[in-house]
Parts: structure tokens; C-alpha cells; sequence
């Protein structure tokens, strides 16, 4: 176990930054046709869209940090554990970047009205299907990344409270 170190600050601030950030989008994301039709919707679901773009920026700073100056760290474990703990987190990076871009791409192929401040024009308002299928889309990458996010969350928690290997430390170093 490589636990004695720690992630550097900054992929620190961008992984829960992108947590939180993530953690909101999909509540809101669950509950915008709860909101009456109109203002209130709109609202809502402008917010979702702001805050996606702020996760997509955030995203692509994190991306570019992690291949220009992040501190890399050896895997917490150096068998198949360590491996499938890899593999896990390359997913998570795909599906945060395929469900921002499909959110986008909703954005573009539905037409949107952003705070009843500008429009996006839709793609090809005679096809109906098409939006429909891109929002249902970006919704089942969102369930299968908060999926994939919760079993890594537990993990992580898993082997700081039984295990007692401090692996979360190394994304939270001051932690006991
Ligand atoms: C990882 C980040 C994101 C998560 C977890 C997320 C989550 C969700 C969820 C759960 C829904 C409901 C889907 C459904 O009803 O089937 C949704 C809808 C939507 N999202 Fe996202 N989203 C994210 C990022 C984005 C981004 C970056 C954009 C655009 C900039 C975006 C735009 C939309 C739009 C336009 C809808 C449709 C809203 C409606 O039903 O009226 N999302 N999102
Ligand atoms: C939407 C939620 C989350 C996402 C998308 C996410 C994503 C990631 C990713 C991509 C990495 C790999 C970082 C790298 O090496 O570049 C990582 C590492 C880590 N995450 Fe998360 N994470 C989330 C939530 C959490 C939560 C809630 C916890 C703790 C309860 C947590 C604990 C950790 C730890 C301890 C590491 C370091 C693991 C190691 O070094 O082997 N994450 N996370």
C-alpha cells in the first residue's frame, strides 16, 4: 500500500468540486419535469444547464492538469485489486466526458430557452423522435455514472473504516 502519499491540492479541489458538482446535476437533472411547465421549469432546468457547463470546464482544467502537472500515484494496490481500482477510475473519467457532451448535445438538438434570456435554436425542429431519444440517453450515462461513482464512494470508505488503510487520505490528506 502506497498510502503515505497524497493526490496534489489541486486534483484534490477538482475531484470534489466535480463530486458536488455532479451530485447536484443529477438531482436536479431527476426532478426538472417536476417543476410546472414554464418559468419554473425553465428555470430549473437552465440552472442544470449552467452548472453542466461549469462541470464541463472544470472537467477539461482537471483533464489538462492531470496530463500536465498532477502528482501520479502508484496504484493503492499492486495486484488485480489495484487494477480493477484503475480501470474503475478511467471509466468514471468516460462517463463524466460522454454524459457532459450528450447534455450539450441535448442542448443543440432540442433548442433551449436559457433563463428566458437567449434561445438555443433546435437542431431540426421537424424531428421529434430525436430529442426525445439524446435526453433519455444522457439520462442513462448520468444513472450508470452516479452508479459507478456511489460503488467507488463505498470503496473508498470501505477501506477507511474496516480495512484502515487510510486510501481515502490520499484524496482528503487531512484526515485522521
Ligand atoms: C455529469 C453531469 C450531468 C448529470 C449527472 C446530469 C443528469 C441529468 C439527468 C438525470 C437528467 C434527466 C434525464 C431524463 O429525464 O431522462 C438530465 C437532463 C438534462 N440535462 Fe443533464 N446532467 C449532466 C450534465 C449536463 C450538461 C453538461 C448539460 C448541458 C450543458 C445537460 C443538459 C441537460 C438537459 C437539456 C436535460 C433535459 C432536461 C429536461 O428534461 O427538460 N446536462 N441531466
Ligand atoms: C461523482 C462522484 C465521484 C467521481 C466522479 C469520482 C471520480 C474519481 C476519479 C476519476 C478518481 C481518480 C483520480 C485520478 O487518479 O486521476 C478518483 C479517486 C478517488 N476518489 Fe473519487 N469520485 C467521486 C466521489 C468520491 C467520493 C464520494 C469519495 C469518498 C467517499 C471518493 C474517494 C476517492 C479516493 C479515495 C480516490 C483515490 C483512490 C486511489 O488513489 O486509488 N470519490 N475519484
Amino acid at each position: 500500500m502506497t498510502t503515505e502519499q497524497s493526490y496534489d491540492s489541486k486534483s484534490i479541489y477538482y475531484h470534489w468540486i466535480s463530486a458536488l458538482l455532479i451530485f447536484l446535476l443529477w438531482i436536479i437533472g431527476q426532478n426538472i419535469d417536476s417543476f410546472e411547465r414554464g418559468d419554473p421549469r425553465v428555470i430549473v432546468r437552465s440552472i442544470h444547464i449552467m452548472l453542466g457547463l461549469i462541470l464541463a470546464l472544470v472537467f477539461i482544467l482537471r483533464l489538462t492538469w492531470k496530463f500536465t502537472g498532477a502528482r501520479k500515484l502508484a496504484p493503492s494496490d499492486d495486484g488485480v485489486m489495484g487494477k480493477i481500482a484503475t480501470g474503475t477510475h478511467h471509466l468514471l473519467y468516460l462517463l463524466m466526458a460522454a454524459t457532459i457532451i450528450l447534455g450539450i448535445v441535448a442542448v443543440w438538438v432540442r433548442g433551449d430557452n436559457i433563463f428566458n434570456f437567449f434561445t438555443v435554436p433546435a437542431f431540426d425542429p421537424s424531428n421529434e423522435d430525436l430529442p426525445d431519444d439524446v435526453v433519455d440517453f444522457h439520462g442513462l450515462l448520468a444513472n450508470s455514472l452516479l452508479i459507478l461513482a456511489g460503488g467507488h464512494s463505498l470503496l473508498a470508505i470501505w477501506h477507511q473504516r474496516i480495512i484502515k488503510d487510510g486510501l481515502l487520505k490520499r484524496m482528503w490528506p487531512s484526515l485522521k
